[in-house]
């Protein structure tokens, strides 16, 4: 089994845990900041990258003309469309795709939106993600993601982050512990999440030859950049 079927058969076994997460305070601030900066119109054909259960594309929804779930995961998908028909929202529609691959003809989608997903896919993989990203968009789309973005560094936001974690899931007790210790061989070994600065993200995306592009450091380790195809 590739490392790519692991990450889908976890998630696919993680649909309701994920619900809970994204119902929370926390991640309905981040949709929140998400929708801000992405300013959907009725117009819009929207493309979300790593939809989960939902939290993004459910939102959007009643605000544009479609909207597209994207997730590698097949159980993630069903949900979103089981969660959309159950609300009459008649406008989604999903796709079990990789961000790397997203399947969709050139230019079809004015707006793409992601949140906690690029994570899972390194620097050169987000490169590929992001130019097809770019040929998915139509003249003009925007682009609003936001993820983990930090770095494992001495740089004070980074560090900060960091030990913030170390805290937090060390407060669970031995299996916290055993949780830190096990991140940490994950980061020795290369094989931890990708997260990256807002920075990084900016000249990716400026790399790959979109415009306007800009970053934000939003709260604890959460960051959001925005960009236009021009
Ligand atoms: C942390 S969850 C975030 C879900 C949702 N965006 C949210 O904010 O609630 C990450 C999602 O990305 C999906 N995912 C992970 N790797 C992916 C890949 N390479 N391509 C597409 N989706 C991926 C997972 O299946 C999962 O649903």
């Amino acid at each position: 089994m590739t490392h790519d079927q692991h990450a889908n058969v976890s998630w696919n076994e993680r649909v309701n845990e994920w619900e809970e997460v994204a119902a929370s305070p926390a991640f309905q601030r981040l949709a929140d900041n998400i929708l801000e900066h992405a300013s959907p119109t009725l117009a819009d054909r929207v493309v979300d990258i790593g939809a989960g259960t939902g939290l993004l594309t459910l939102r959007v929804a009643p605000l544009v003309r479609d909207v597209l779930a994207i997730d590698a995961a097949p159980a993630m998908v069903e949900r979103v469309i089981a969660i959309g028909k159950r609300e009459g929202l008649e406008n989604i529609s999903g796709a079990v795709a990789d961000l790397r691959e997203l399947g969709l003809p050139d230019g079809s989608r004015t707006l793409a939106i992601s949140n906690y997903a690029y994570h899972h896919v390194d620097h050169e993989d987000k490169r590929v993600a992001l130019q097809d990203l770019y040929r998915v968009l139509a003249p003009g789309g925007r682009v609003v993601i936001c993820d983990m973005m930090f770095a494992v560094s001495l740089r004070p936001r980074d560090r900060r982050i960091i030990w913030d974690k170390v805290k937090l899931i060390s407060k669970r007790g031995p299996a916290g512990v055993l949780r830190v210790l096990k991140n940490a061989g994950k980061i020795a070994t290369g094989t931890w999440e990708h997260p990256e600065r807002p920075e990084a993200w900016e000249q990716l995306l400026t790399e790959i030859g979109f415009v306007e592009v800009a970053s934000y450091e939003l709260t604890n380790e959460s960051g959001l950049v925005t960009a236009r195809r021009p």
